[in-house]
């Protein structure tokens, strides 16, 4: 219904459903990169479907397109239950969602193509990255908006996650993105030589750490309280926990860059802040597990439960690998092998899917007039599947990537390397075949997924969209 009385569900569910198509979309392509990696026949020798175009499309669909439609689906949710008011305008909202829409439409059309910036996670050319500015204003008026206009007087800690997740990325994207254009589909960018990889890995770090990571705890304190059914451990520590960690993110930027021409005194700095972040990180997952005190039996049969939680301890993990790993002697190892990749995907598989499926599958059944979704069974099913997945994927790439780094800097008597290069490739192929097949059960788990959601939504009946009186329970 589309009154002032009543919550706008319509974009929520638009946003949630295509959470799941581009969940889809995207680890499909990056089991095809995976496979190219494994085999690389599978180029097929055609320039669009060469593993440098497939990675950084593969990128940009689970993060952007992926993730993104579930920061957009449960911020748009969450900050609307919490306010106890519709959103701000209806109108920007759907802008919002068809703007998004066409950005990930257009990165999937120029990426293979072979356009790019050169900028990780930042590789659409600049018409499209003056759309993305353009939606990402509109999103933030809309939720700063409706939470001018609440009628709680308190601000919900997830709001507080949300609110900071939408300003960085803003700040984040402009800065980095700035550029001279050369044509409509080349540009330059404004910075160069070592200013440039500052800028580069200050935003791709911030992009790890308010893309992927505070957003989706706005994420952890609505829909695990919820799911529990029981009141945040600490909120004392939720507030201690959110700014500690939007302060610390800011400086760890530097530790993607050990041992360039950086400032030697900016990648010790970016080290110790790096080591720092273990505690607001830990304390924010503790924050989030310990929420389930009195209600760990909840954990046996409730599978959207499962996927919450579990995803707190995949982020406890990388979240501790992170800080390990940017110590410089230990980077020293680690930087260009596999073990990055691993770390990745702990973050990106564990931690980031994980959350988001347990929200989407808190949120679907709800949007569509449903008491639960169509099967809790499949969700149990999706839950081991996307699990053991995940743990094929990132142990064989540790082991992989430690190997690597080992045969690399292993040297004879005579000061001569003790292996070729293309001898750490064969003895990677066994770990590549292995990825492969913990991502194909991750997508496997994602397909089921899109199922269940199909069987859920298919005849939705109308949603409970009432605003409570004030002072009800959001
Ligand atoms: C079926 C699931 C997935 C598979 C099989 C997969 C596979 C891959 C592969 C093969 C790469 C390239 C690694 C390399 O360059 O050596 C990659 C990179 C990457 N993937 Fe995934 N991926 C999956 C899901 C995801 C998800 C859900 C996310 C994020 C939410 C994600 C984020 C990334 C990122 C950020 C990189 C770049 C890593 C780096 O530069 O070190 N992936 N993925
Ligand atoms: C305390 C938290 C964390 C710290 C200190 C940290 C630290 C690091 C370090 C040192 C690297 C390797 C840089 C290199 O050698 O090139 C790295 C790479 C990366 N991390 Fe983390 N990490 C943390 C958490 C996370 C989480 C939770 C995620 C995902 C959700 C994540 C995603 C990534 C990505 C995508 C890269 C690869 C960047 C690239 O080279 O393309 N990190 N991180």
């Amino acid at each position: 219904m589309d009154t002032a009385q009543n919550y706008n569900y319509r974009v929520v569910k638009q946003f949630a459903i295509m959470t799941v198509v581009w969940g889809v979309v995207g680890m499909l392509v990056g089991v095809i990169i995976a496979a190219q990696l494994a085999f690389p026949a599978l180029n097929f020798d055609i320039a669009w479907l060469s593993y440098g175009r497939l990675r950084p499309l593969h990128t940009n669909a689970v993060i952007f397109a992926f993730g993104g439609s579930a920061l957009f689906a449960t911020s748009y949710y969450v900050v609307q239950r919490t306010c106890q008011v519709r959103l701000f305008s209806d109108a920007l909202a759907s802008f919002t969602f068809w703007g998004w829409q066409l950005v990930i439409v257009l990165a999937a059309i120029t990426l293979p193509m072979g356009f790019s910036s050169g900028k990780e996670y930042a590789e659409l050319e600049w018409p499209i990255d003056i759309l993305i500015a353009v939606v990402w204003v509109a999103y933030a008026v809309v939720f700063f908006g409706t939470l001018i206009k609440r009628k709680v007087s308190h601000i919900y800690v997830a709001n507080w996650f949300y609110g900071a997740f939408i300003l960085t990325v803003a700040l984040l994207h402009i800065v980095n993105s700035a550029a001279m254009p050369a044509t409509l589909t080349k540009s330059y960018s404004a910075y160069t030589g070592v200013q440039d990889a500052m800028i580069q890995w200050w935003y791709g770090h911030n992009a790890v750490g308010f893309f992927l990571t505070a957003g989706f705890l706005g994420m952890m304190y609505y829909f695990i309280p919820k799911q529990a059914e029981r009141p945040v451990y600490s909120y004392r520590l939720s507030i201690v926990h959110f700014w500690a960690l939007i302060f610390t993110y800011m400086w760890a930027g530097p530790h993607h860059l050990h041992y360039t021409a950086l400032p030697d005194w900016t990648q010790s700095l970016g080290m110790v802040f790096s080591l720092i972040l273990l505690a607001p990180s830990w304390g924010g997952m503790i924050n989030g597990i310990m929420t389930l005190s009195g209600a760990w039996h909840k954990l046996r049969s409730d599978p959207i439960l499962k996927f919450l939680i579990v995803s707190l301890s995949f982020y406890g993990m990388s979240t501790f690998e992170g800080p390990m790993m940017s110590i410089k002697t230990v980077n020293a190892l680690s930087h260009y092998t596999d073990w990055t990749v691993g770390h990745v995907h702990s973050g990106a598989l564990g931690w980031v899917g994980l959350v988001s499926m347990g929200s989407i599958y808190y949120l679907l059944p709800r949007l569509s007039g449903k008491k639960e979704m169509w099967s809790t069974q499949l969700i149990e099913v999706h839950f081991w599947t996307a699990t053991i997945g995940i743990v094929l994927y990132i142990a064989s790439m540790w082991i992989a990537g430690v190997m690597q780094g080992l045969m690399w800097r292993a040297v004879n008597d005579d000061g001569t390397l003790t292996y070729s290069f293309v001898e750490s490739v064969k003895a990677t192929f066994p770990y590549y075949v292995v990825r492969l097949i913990g991502g194909l059960l991750y997508l496997a788990g994602m397909l089921i997924m899109a199922y269940n959601m199909f069987k859920t939504v298919m005849d939705s009946k109308p949603a409970d969209t009432r605003i409570p009186l004030i002072g009800a329970h959001a």
